[in-house]
């Protein structure tokens, strides 16, 4: 099964060219007659109005051809207001989904920090979510998609708009586990212990990793992944990233 994964959208409150990114993609996607997921992995809205998320859920009926639509929130996104916008609609947000015979589990990383010492921006996963991520890979092994990458991906900057208890999140994979995020505006694949960390390219802005300080780019676009089953567990192959 294919997975399309269309991320850090940031739709302002009216719509502007970043709408236009994100018709553009979703056009993509919903040309593609193979199996398909669609998943929408936070920063949805920049300043989470609920325009911003009705227009989303307006784009995406238009795509006929995308039936599998799972999104999560990102630290710019209210999860609540997102729920709201996206009920009764093809955009589901939940903590645990099966498409095509992968299953999928979606960790909320959109907590806002306990702390001080990161920056707007940080994430954090709560102890009911890591609860539930425990539980849900103990058997089982799962496709985990996150906004917040698990792993350091990047320079200091990015580490400090991270998640705040990432130790506790990373020492609950006893066992190996894919996990695709968003946030980094950056595609990466690292691997680092039990967790391989994939993160896709945004559709709003890149950013510029190699830098000390955030610096955008306009390397923009969508992350493409093939999912599928092999000796008892699931693999990812990076098929491409769809730039704009
Ligand atoms: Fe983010």
């Amino acid at each position: 099964m294919k997975i399309y994964q269309i991320t850090d959208t940031h739709l302002a409150e009216a719509s502007n060219d970043l709408d236009t990114n994100l018709i553009r993609l979703l056009d993509i996607v919903n040309q593609d007659k193979d199996e398909k997921v669609l998943l929408l992995t936070g920063d949805l809205a920049n300043a989470a109005v609920p325009a911003a998320y009705q227009r989303i859920r307006t784009y995406l009926e238009a795509c006929e051809l995308i039936t599998h639509c799972y999104a999560l929130a990102g630290n710019h996104d209210d999860l609540h207001v997102m729920k709201a916008c996206f009920k009764g609609s093809k955009i589901k947000i939940r903590q645990s989904a099966t498409v095509h015979g992968i299953p999928f589990h979606f960790l909320d990383t959109s907590e806002k920090p306990l702390g001080r010492s990161l920056e707007l921006g940080a994430g954090r996963v709560t102890s009911r979510e890591i609860m539930a991520l425990k539980k849900a890979i103990r058997k089982t092994p799962r496709l985990i998609i996150s906004h917040h990458p698990i792993l350091d991906v990047s320079e200091q900057w990015f580490k400090q708009i991270g998640i705040e208890n990432q130790a506790e999140v990373v020492r609950c994979f006893t066992s190996k586990c894919n996990v695709i995020s968003g946030h980094a505006h950056h595609y990466f694949d690292i691997k680092q212990g039990n967790v391989r960390q994939l993160v896709g390219i945004a559709s709003a802005y890149g950013f510029e990793h190699q830098s000390n300080t955030p610096q955008r780019s306009d390397c923009l676009g969508m992350s493409i992944y093939k999912a599928s089953w092999s000796e008892g567990e699931i693999c990812v192959e990076h098929l491409s990233n769809n730039l704009l």
